[in-house]
């Protein structure tokens, strides 16, 4: 325990030596305005030699948060301190005279002010994570919950006082548990923790994704922190459906590039390679002129660039070639697709 004092009375200083704990590095300051807010102390001892505004000045920035505890040595007794001290769970008053007749001891003093500053601490630490958007809980040895927030208890359907107190395996579904037995937990006890998706328990008995962290605790129980990813991977599935509903489509589609030189294709589904003969790496890059050829009406391609320089959508149809040379009459819808500044973004063609 590292303690500071800012200390003018030789004899108080000397009070201090003797009474401290042995084990405490005791470090002499001659201003309270050099100790930083997050110092690594654990408690601060200051006498009122200070101007009492400027003491309670710093004693406010260094002790902010419950960050710093302190004991406040009056020569003569002050009200004020006395009165602003009470008002801080943190901070503790004392006079000389308590000190030297021994009704206050200072080793007691430091002991107990660290400790109501360490439960202040712990308690600011809780109200965090009781707000905390992940589902946090502690898990003992046995597994069973011993906290869990309001996120964590949500995601199940549940309350915190129907999930404290019954084990991990109520939220997760048979194979899940033999997962965490066999790799999940063993993971945590060689590496001290473990991050992944899991497939978790609703309270009705849905299942739903959870990214999970698990964290070793030195008391052999564990953290879980955890959050429901249901809506990710829904719309991963809805984008994985759209993509296979436009890659099955019997009709081309090509998405183009007009940012781009030559405004390429960057997107092609199956049915445009199914319907040209090309692959679909072998389009992407290329503007879509190559599927013309000799018998292409030079008309109809001006029509199309004129829409397109326009940035105006169009109706044709053009003689094109497929890969193995054989030509066919493409009937093609072209259209732009607009950005949040009314700029063209893309083209959209539907052969
Ligand atoms: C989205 C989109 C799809 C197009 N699809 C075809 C097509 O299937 N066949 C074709 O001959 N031209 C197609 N074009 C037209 C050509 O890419 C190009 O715009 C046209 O040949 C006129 O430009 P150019 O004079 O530079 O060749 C398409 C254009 C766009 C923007």
């Amino acid at each position: 325990m590292v303690v500071l004092f800012c200390i003018e009375d030789e004899k108080l200083v000397d009070c201090i030596y003797t009474g401290l704990d042995a084990q405490c590095e005791l470090i002499r300051v001659d201003n309270l305005s050099t100790i930083e807010r997050d110092a690594d102390v654990s408690c601060v001892i200051v006498d009122d030699t200070f101007d009492r505004t400027a003491l309670i000045t710093q004693l406010e920035r260094i002790t902010a948060g419950a960050e710093i505890p302190s004991i406040i040595i009056s020569y003569n007794g002050d009200d004020q301190l006395a009165g602003w001290a009470s008002q801080h769970p943190q901070c503790y008053y004392t006079t000389k005279q308590l000190l030297q007749s021994g009704e206050h001891n200072i080793d007691s003093l430091v002991d107990e002010v660290t400790t109501v500053s360490q439960k202040l601490q712990s308690q600011d630490a809780m109200a965090a994570i009781g707000a905390a958007d992940e589902g946090i809980a502690i898990l003992d040895g046995e597994g069973i919950y011993t906290y869990v927030n309001q996120a964590y208890a949500s995601s199940y359907d549940q309350t915190q006082g129907t999930v404290i107190g019954t084990h991990w395996q109520s939220r997760y579904p048979t194979d899940e548990i033999q997962r965490f037995h066999t790799n999940i937990l063993s993971a945590v006890d060689e590496t001290g923790s473990w991050n992944g998706t899991v497939t978790a328990l609703r309270d009705g008995g849905k299942t739903f994704p959870e990214a999970l962290s698990i964290t070793n605790l030195d008391d052999g129980g564990y953290v879980f922190i955890s959050r429901d990813m249901s809506n990710r991977v829904q719309q991963q599935t809805e984008l994985q459906v759209k993509d296979k509903a436009m890659n099955e489509a019997n009709v081309g589609m090509v998405l183009t590039d007009p940012k781009q030189p030559d405004n390429p294709i960057v997107y092609a589904n199956t049915g445009f390679s199914r319907m040209t003969g090309y692959a679909t790496e072998n389009v992407i890059g290329r503007n879509c002129r190559f599927l013309q050829g000799e018998k292409t009406d030079q008309k109809s391609v001006a029509s199309i660039r004129d829409a397109v320089a326009a940035g105006e959508p169009i109706v044709t149809e053009i003689y094109n070639y497929r890969a193995d040379g054989t030509p066919f009459w493409n009937r093609i819808q072209i259209d732009p697709i607009f950005g949040p500044d009314g700029s063209v973004t893309h083209f959209f063609g539907l052969q």
